[in-house]
């Protein structure tokens, strides 16, 4: 397995952790490089052997190459001002959908999109070990997607992310080029995990 050395970026664990992990980050410069199908395919792929409440897989993903301009265009319209700065060029642009109902009797899936998170992390670490890099984004305009790509009742949109091989940091708006170089951090693992009880501070 051949994964890119990003040392500025490679996460400082501090215990040994698998090298995908500490590979993977969230760069907002891309290279022209283009994505081929078949390997989209293959992340995809990883994304839906994701665990599931009750097997659901309530992810549906719609996607588009930058050289697919009628689908592409309308994804970018997707995203927020903020995210348009930066994403409008990736070479593969995502928009994640959550299936609402369970499908064997239409009641509210609670977790449906903490399963299509971890559907998104299987996609991701996949998609590290292609030396690709995925963007996820919050900063999505819901109304307008659901709009733009008639996403019917009882799905929803829910996140979009920017994927493609790594580009040169210095090749993005000004305003993105001290997050894109700065050093990656995280809370210490007693702030997150609590052995038998909650901690108090
Ligand atoms: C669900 C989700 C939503 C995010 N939304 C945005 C976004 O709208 N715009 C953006 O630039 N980054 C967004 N990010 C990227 C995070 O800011 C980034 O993952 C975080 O700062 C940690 O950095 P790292 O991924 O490089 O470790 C999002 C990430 C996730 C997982």
């Amino acid at each position: 397995m051949d994964i890119p050395t990003n040392s500025h970026k490679k996460a400082d664990t501090e215990y040994p952790v698998h090298e995908i992990i500490k590979q993977r980050w969230s760069p907002r410069s891309f290279s022209e490089q283009e994505v081929r199908s078949e390997t989209l395919k293959q992340l995809f792929d990883a994304a839906r052997w994701a665990p599931s409440s009750f097997n659901e897989q309530p992810w549906r993903f719609i996607y588009a190459r930058r050289q697919d301009p009628e689908g592409y265009g309308k994804l970018v319209q997707c995203m927020g001002e903020y995210n348009q700065k930066w994403a409008s060029e990736a070479p593969v642009l995502i928009l994640t959908v959550v299936k609402e109902n369970f499908s064997k009797n239409n009641k509210p899936n609670r977790v449906a999109e903490y399963d299509v998170g971890a559907a998104m992390s299987y996609f991701t670490f996949e998609a590290t070990r292609h030396n690709l890099y995925v963007h996820q984004m919050a900063g999505v305009k819901l109304d307008r997607a659901r709009k733009i790509f008639d996403i019917p009742k009882g799905y929803k949109p829910w996140t979009m992310a920017a994927v493609g091989y790594k580009g040169d940091p210095d090749d993005i708006p000004e305003d993105f080029e001290d997050a894109e170089k700065k050093k990656r951090s995280r809370k210490e693992i007693d702030e997150i995990a609590f052995k038998g009880s909650w901690q108090k501070n």
